[in-house]
């Protein structure tokens, strides 16, 4: 079976001091959370979409899943977790407790502020992942990009043609995630960015499926412009 998985448990502090994380912002008429809910629902796939929030926001999350998703029984509001990592976990260990995991479980995580995903990014998430195991939506790095070690002075410039930018969604088989997160020190994950590099860190491989520029994640108070604007096909 495949899940969705929406992450929305940070609290968006580069966002600076808001009365609610990011993810309940609006952008046109609607929360950035509810667009992002919406894309998902576009795949029928899914046996259910998990949305991981901050314990504090679940009865505001569930109120707005009511408010704005037609399609309410597919959706289910659970607590995120510490880390971004351990809010992936949360959503295993929900899958496990409703007895549903098994060796061909699939997971496609996706940042909540990234509410421009595409039907088609999430569909070859779904073909990669069943494929491979493991995939990372990216897209090639356009900036230069430079490397400095100690932070004054450069120490490489890589070469650009090889370099990729993250974005979301990554997919992975639950158990085989689940199964490398435990296997790794806590210096480690310390130093984990995001969930694929747990199958890197353990040399295992991960599929690119090919992102699009408009798929940004809304981290600053000036991506919100931005995200006005694409929403307005500016
Ligand atoms: N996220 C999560 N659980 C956490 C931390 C982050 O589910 N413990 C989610 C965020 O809600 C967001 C996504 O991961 O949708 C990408 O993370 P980021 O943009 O870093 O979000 P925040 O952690 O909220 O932002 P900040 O780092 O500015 O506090």
């Amino acid at each position: 079976m495949i899940y969705g998985v929406i992450l929305a448990g940070g609290v968006g502090s580069r966002m600076g001091n808001r009365e609610k994380p990011k993810q309940y912002i609006n952008i046109g008429d609607k929360p950035i959370i509810v667009h992002t809910i919406e894309k998902f629902c576009l795949c029928s796939e899914f046996e259910e979409i998990l949305l991981l929030c901050p314990k504090d926001w679940i009865e505001y999350t569930k109120g707005l899943v009511k408010k704005y998703v037609s399609e309410t029984e597919k959706i289910k509001v659970i607590e995120g977790g510490e880390t971004r990592n351990e809010t992936i976990m949360n959503a295993i260990a929900y899958i496990e407790r409703e007895g549903e995991l098994d060796e061909d479980t699939l997971i496609v995580t996706h940042d909540a502020v990234r509410p421009f995903v595409t039907y088609r990014i999430i569909e070859e998430n779904i073909q990669a992942a069943r494929r491979c195991g493991a995939c990372d939506t990216v897209i090639p790095a356009t900036d230069t990009i430079v490397e400095s070690r100690e932070g004054s002075v450069i120490s490489d410039i890589p070469n650009r043609a090889v370099l990729y930018q993250g974005q979301t969604p990554q997919s992975f088989n639950a158990m085989k995630l689940r199964a490398l997160y435990e296997s790794l020190t806590e210096e480690e994950k310390a130093v984990l960015t995001d969930a694929a590099k747990i199958f890197v860190i353990k040399g295992e491989q991960v599929r690119l499926v090919k992102g699009e520029n408009s798929n940004i994640k809304i981290t600053y108070p000036y991506d919100l412009t931005v995200a006005e604007s694409l929403l307005k096909g500016v």
